[in-house]
């Protein structure tokens, strides 16, 4: 199924009414210099770098998604992707829809695909190679809103599903922590920093193809997360759900998720473990 289906297919009702946008917008060696820029001396030579951008707007249906052209003033942008982004938004095309918030790594809401790759924008530094476009679109093989915003229900639905939350069988015991030692609290480094962008999930081929019953290496990760705090009851219980054909075995060991995690984790190691624990019980 092309983008372009996908992007018919969005959350039509979601999105808000928007005027349509030019289709090439260029020459932006004059614009005012952005908030985010830093200040440069008058004497640096301009640096024009073209971006291609993704674009859909849910209003006009008719249209087939296309990319949009716009020139940036390098020397007056911010070093990375979403200071591009911003400033095309902010000084050019208020109708560019993109979603961000921390600006830092870590709400992971500014995921999308850059230069070919699954990444978070605020991370993603612009090659200052200005004989290179730049192409930026929505995270892949995602129902798009707008523009570079994928619908995520699917993946959330997912998230949900593996109860992401601390579940004990004890009778709770008021005004009491539950501890753990730091030997237990270190089995879960490599899957508590996962911030949920989604950038492996959408690199996954298994994932593309199953994915309304394929949890996929973001939500496995999570699942493995509660599968391995001590503190946690209910081990064998989120085991047994994950046991079977669609939920986990889809995974065929392709590892894009590694490869492709802005934040340096390996899902993949988290879903290895899942299926050795099923296979010959935890060590
Ligand atoms: S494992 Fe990495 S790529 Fe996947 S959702 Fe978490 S932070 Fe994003
Ligand atoms: S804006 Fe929060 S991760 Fe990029």
């Amino acid at each position: 199924m092309n983008a372009s289906v996908f992007a018919r297919s969005a959350l039509r009702a979601a999105a808000t009414s928007r005027t349509a946008v030019p289709v090439s917008v260029r020459g932006l060696a004059s614009v005012a210099t952005s908030q985010t820029a830093p200040a440069t001396p008058e004497t640096k030579k301009p640096l024009m770098k073209k971006f291609q951008v993704y674009r859909w707007n849910p209003d006009e249906p008719e249209k087939k998604p296309y990319m949009q052209e716009y020139e940036l003033d390098l020397n007056q942008t911010g070093p990375m992707f979403l200071d591009a982004l911003i400033r095309m938004k902010n000084e050019v095309d208020p109708t560019l829809t993109f979603r961000r918030s921390c600006r830092e790594g870590i709400c992971g809401s500014c995921a999308m695909n850059i230069e070919g790759t699954n990444t978070l924008a605020c991370l993603c530094r612009i090659d200052r190679d200005t004989s290179k476009v730049a192409k930026i679109y929505p995270l892949p093989h995602t129902y798009v809103v707008k523009d570079l915003v994928p619908d995520l229900t699917q993946f959330y639905k997912q998230y949900k599903s593996i109860k992401p939350y601390l579940q004990r069988k004890d009778a709770p015991t008021p005004m009491k922590e539950n501890l753990q030692s730091i030997a237990d609290r270190k089995k879960l480094d490599g899957m508590y920093e996962c911030i949920l962008c989604a950038c492996c999930s959408t690199s996954c081929p298994s994932y593309w193809w199953n994915s309304s019953e394929y949890l996929g290496p973001a939500v496995l990760m999570q699942s493995y997360r509660w599968i391995a705090d001590s503190r946690d009851q209910f081990t064998e219980e989120r085991k047994a759900a994950l046991d079977n054909e669609m939920s986990l075995y889809r995974c065929h060991t392709i590892m894009n998720c590694a490869r492709t995690c802005p934040k340096g984790l390996n899902p993949g190691l988290a879903i290895a473990k899942i299926k050795k624990e099923l296979a010959f019980g935890s060590s």
